[in-house]
């Protein structure tokens, strides 16, 4: 029988990644979860074994501790062999307002949701380009489409993120290495909790369906509800002397 194939799971917390995290298991991959809190850690774990039978190791870590990416990525081979995939949920919306005053908050939405990011997926796309195997799936999100007065600092690390990968799956097409970007819309989650104004909130159980497919399809780009393609599309295309005006 072949070994399963690992896959980090990076913000393993997050009910996105969570339900993500539960259809590779079903898929039969061994499973590595890292986020900052080990006690939800360990129990995610444990209903995932519980549930298919594969393992799943884990490991409180902070992402923004770009020194530690490296020895990270060797613990993570050491406990469950070479990465097959990745996917990298872990993000935060951090406070819109406090950004305009606060250069401290703006750099930390930037680091935890841009610079490490990359910096981590870099050093995995050279493991998967050394085997010309596997997928990555970095996780932005429609904020990152166009830019808007009430989460610009957000959205700008996440369309960074979503360039960063376009660029990282023009130079892996080759050696047939996936990236897929997945850009959710509103998803009932803990950081969407009691925030007001969302509509068309769809849940992390259907998201995460659709992200095992989209890796199953070897899809390149992923909107998730689909309805968010064309919501952005309509978006995108106003122009900019009207929409900056616009009170988005
Ligand atoms: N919910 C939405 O409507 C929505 C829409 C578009 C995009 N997204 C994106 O979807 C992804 C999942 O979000 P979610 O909605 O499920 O939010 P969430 O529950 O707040 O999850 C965020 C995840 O990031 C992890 N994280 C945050 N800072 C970290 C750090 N310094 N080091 C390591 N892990 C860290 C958290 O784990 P710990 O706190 O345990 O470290 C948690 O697992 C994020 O990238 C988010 O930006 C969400």
């Amino acid at each position: 029988m072949n070994e399963p194939q690992p896959v980090l799971i990076v913000g393993a917390t997050s009910a996105i990644a969570r339900a993500t995290a539960a259809e590779f298991a079903r898929r039969g991959h061994a499973l590595f979860l890292t986020a900052r809190d080990a006690a939800e850690l360990g129990r995610i774990a444990a209903d995932l074994r519980l549930r298919y039978g594969q393992p799943v190791e884990t490991e409180a870590f902070d992402l923004a501790d770009t020194e530690g990416h490296a020895s990270l990525l060797q613990r993570v081979e050491a406990s469950v062999g070479p990465l097959y995939g990745v996917v990298l949920a872990s993000g935060s919306l951090g406070n819109a307002e406090r950004t305009r005053e606060d250069e401290g908050e703006a750099a930390r939405l930037l680091h935890i949701n841009f610079t490490a990011p990359a910096l981590l997926l870099n050093r995995i796309a050279r493991e998967l380009e050394s085997r010309a195997e596997g997928f990555i799936v970095g996780i932005g999100s429609v904020a990152g489409d166009r830019g808007r007065q009430s989460n610009y600092v957000y959205g700008s690390a996440k369309g960074g993120l979503a360039l960063y990968l376009q660029g990282l799956r023009n130079r892996l097409n080759s050696c047939g290495v996936q990236v897929l970007t997945v850009k959710p819309g509103f998803v009932d989650t803990a950081m969407t909790y009691g925030l007001p104004g969302l509509f068309l909130v769809a849940s992390p159980q259907s998201v995460g369906r659709n992200i095992a497919t989209a890796v199953d399809k070897k899809r390149d780009t992923l909107y998730t509800p689909w309805f968010w393609r064309w919501i952005m599309l309509i978006i995108r295309s106003i122009p900019e002397r009207v929409f900056k005006r616009l009170s988005l």
